[in-house]
């Protein structure tokens, strides 16, 4: 590895602990997968901010103890929690605790308090090209395939050093030759109405992440007019099921408009066809239930953005959530106050729907819920909901989920023909 003379510098310590510190993780790291230096980053997004363990607690609070202060704009992935709502979400006293111990210690290191997964949403969006350390599967996935930036999948810590350093080894998806495509993903007989449905993007990109596993792939017939909402639960679904931190959809996203180009000139080494009986099955694959009463309506993974929240608006017009049901839905906090300003808020509020910020809809304290059954429109919460929370689970479009919860037993609009 050959290393600056500031990455020098901050090797032998001249730059605090922390930094020493940090740029010894990363350059194993680099070594590891035989970088040849390290390049600047110009944010970063740390994905270690929802209390699991105590060690991820404690690193964040010995670099902050060592002076660790992050060199580069640095955002928030979500806590576990509502920080601000945490009496509404009946948040135990320990979990606040660790939850506050995060919050400070980030804070001390000067990152910005976005606490949202979707930070492609914020102000703080990369733009082609530029090189970042971005942690969290979905925003890593957004960040490279849509916006064109480049970054690898950070693991947890790796990229709060990626923070307080400034640089990265120069390794994976910041490499252009990493980025081009390997495998075809053909739609087939797909037709437009199934399209109209917006739960078949988590269910495409569901099934994309299990066939793309860790390759890089393209995905050929998506609808040309995809929206950025569509593209984000197709990828945070892919990036669940497989690990996908680039996906290619011809036509769309920035570096697949030539196919050629996106192959960089190459056959694919393997074609797969999805067909309309391949997304049945990946819906079944993914309700893992049979209750037909819900008890708990669950959006925002990942959190949601104004249009999300308008649509629902306007779905569920000014009819009211059944009793038996909590309508929950995570956004970040701009997202809420533009919503709150627009009145969207409000009227929500009025329709029985609570509106959280900050946290993860995977994380809500269980202990002081008791719910048994789980509807959602996203792929994501829909794979890791039993394993996570041990809640069944419902995959839904945003419709269903509207539906369900006025109705308060399963309204399915789905058909997939
Ligand atoms: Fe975000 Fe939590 Fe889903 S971090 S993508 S809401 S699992």
């Amino acid at each position: 590895m050959n290393y600056s003379q500031h990455e020098k510098d901050m090797l032998t310590g001249r730059h605090g602990e922390a930094s020493k510190l940090a740029m010894v993780i990363l350059g194993e790291l680099g070594s590891i997968y035989r970088a040849k230096r390290m390049i600047q980053i110009s944010q970063a997004h740390i994905d270690m901010t929802l209390y699991m363990v105590d060690a991820g607690v404690e690193f964040a609070e010995k670099m902050a103890a060592l002076g660790g202060k992050f060199s580069v704009p640095t955002q928030l992935n979500p806590a576990s929690i509502d920080l601000e709502r945490h009496e509404q979400m009946r948040v135990p006293a320990e979990l606040l605790e660790k939850s506050r111990r995060l919050e400070q210690a980030y804070e001390k290191m000067g990152a910005i308090p976005t606490w949202t997964c979707a930070p492609y949403q914020q102000g703080l969006v990369p733009s082609f090209g530029e090189q970042i350390a971005w942690g969290e599967s979905n925003a890593v996935a957004f960040a490279n395939s849509v916006l064109g930036a480049r970054t690898e999948r950070y693991a947890d810590l790796t990229d709060i050093c990626a923070a307080i350093t400034g640089c990265v080894p120069e390794m994976g998806l910041h490499l252009e030759e990493n980025r081009k495509a390997r495998i075809l993903i053909r739609l087939e007989n797909i037709s437009k109405k199934m399209f109209e449905n917006t739960l078949i993007y988590p269910l495409i990109g569901f099934l994309f992440g299990e066939i793309a596993g860790d390759k890089i792939a393209a995905i050929q017939n998506m609808p040309l007019d995809i929206s950025t909402d569509q593209l984000k639960s197709f990828g945070a679904a892919a990036a669940s099921s497989g690990a996908v931190g680039l996906f290619h959809v011809l036509g769309v996203t920035p570096e697949a408009l030539d196919i050629s180009k996106c192959f960089d000139g190459r056959p694919p080494e393997k074609e797969v066809i999805i067909t309309p009986d391949m997304i049945k099955d990946a819906e079944k694959r993914l309700t893992q239930t049979t209750n037909l009463n819900p008890d708990l309506i669950i959006l925002g993974c990942p959190h949601y953005s104004v249009n999300e929240f308008t649509n629902i608006s306007n779905m569920i017009g000014n009819r009211r959530v059944n009793k038996s049901i909590c309508f929950w839905i995570f956004t970040s906090r701009k997202t809420h106050k533009e919503i709150q300003r627009s009145g969207v808020l409000g009227k929500l509020n009025s329709n029985g729907i609570q509106v959280f910020t900050d946290g993860c809809p995977l994380q809500y304290p269980k202990e002081n819920w008791n719910f048994s059954c789980a509807m959602s429109d996203s792929g994501k919460f829909a794979n890791y909901c039993f394993s996570q929370t041990h809640l069944q689970v419902i995959p839904a479009s945003a419709e269903s989920c509207v539906e369900t919860a006025v109705s308060g037993r399963v309204r399915k609009i789905e058909s997939w023909s």
